[in-house]
């Protein structure tokens, strides 16, 4: 310790250069994956003169920079007598690689896991993974978008990898979700690409309530209850009968 006297480590601080990941471009695709970062850390000596700078020694495991003596900076020198002198002098510059744990883009947790929906793909492309070392691998997705993976429609009526909103079916169901295709299945008795126009022949038999137009194996309509109602001389009433599932 003795032969480094003058080290002021504080002055001038800890530079920090980050190089490109060298990882990431023989990377494979794996479930784990690292793309640990190596640092060029450097550190610099108060500006002293360029003799004394010349026989410094580096810390521990910091080697000297290539650039050394060059006169780039300057000191004041008290010659006592409110007198200062300002010189140019030098610092001791010493740099020394360290590795620093990285995950690769698309990996999260001290594990590097995946992130949902894949690292090639994540969150399905329709939101940002909280990736890195220090990332706990969720997915914020996109307003249009929800789930684990941003894999399903935020809304009921979108429809459609772009979750186009207008999945509406007024006697039906629509095919909703990522992949549904905004079609209709209308109930029976309707018809129309929003299920809401009545079947001609539905609409002659002027069903009441409670009831639905069935098609039948004929091909013909007729009323029936629906499920929980009894015909009840011509009406459907809602006197519950037990369901028996078969
Ligand atoms: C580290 O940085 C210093 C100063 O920027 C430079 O002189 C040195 O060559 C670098 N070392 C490596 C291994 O990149
Ligand atoms: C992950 O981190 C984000 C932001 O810090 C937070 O909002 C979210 O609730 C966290 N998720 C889990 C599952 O911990
Ligand atoms: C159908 O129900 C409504 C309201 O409950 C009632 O006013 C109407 O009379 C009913 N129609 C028939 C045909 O029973």
């Amino acid at each position: 310790m003795e032969s480094v006297p003058s080290w002021r480590l504080a002055a001038l601080g800890l530079l920090l250069a980050v190089t490109q990941c060298p990882g990431c471009v023989t990377a494979q695709r794996k479930k784990h994956q690292r793309c640990d970062e190596q640092i060029n850390l450097t550190t610099t000596t108060a500006c002293t003169s360029c003799v004394i700078s010349q026989n410094l020694l580096c810390p521990r495991g910091f080697e000297r920079s290539s650039q050394q003596n060059i006169r780039d900076c300057s000191f004041t020198v008290d010659l006592g007598g409110e007198q200062l002198i300002r010189q140019v002098g030098c610092s001791l510059k010493c740099t020394k690689m360290a590795t620093v744990s990285k995950c690769c883009n698309g990996f999260w947790s001290q594990d590097c896991l995946e992130c949902p929906g894949g690292a090639t793909h994540p969150c399905n492309g329709h939101g940002m993974c909280l990736d890195g070392v220090l990332g706990n691998g969720s997915c914020i997705c996109e307003p249009k978008y929800k789930g684990n993976a941003c894999e399903e429609c935020a809304d009921e009526e979108a429809y459609g990898p772009d979750c186009v909103m207008g999945c509406s079916c007024v006697h039906g169901v629509c095919s909703n979700g990522i992949t549904g295709n905004g079609k209709c299945i209308c109930f029976s008795g309707y018809t129309g690409p929003k299920c809401d126009q009545e079947v001609p022949a539905c609409k002659s038999l002027g069903c009441g309530n409670n009831t639905q137009c069935v098609e039948e194996k004929t091909g013909s309509f007729i009323c029936k209850c629906l499920p929980g109602f009894q015909k009840i001389a011509k009406t459907c009433e809602g006197k519950k009968i037990p369901l028996v599932c078969t």
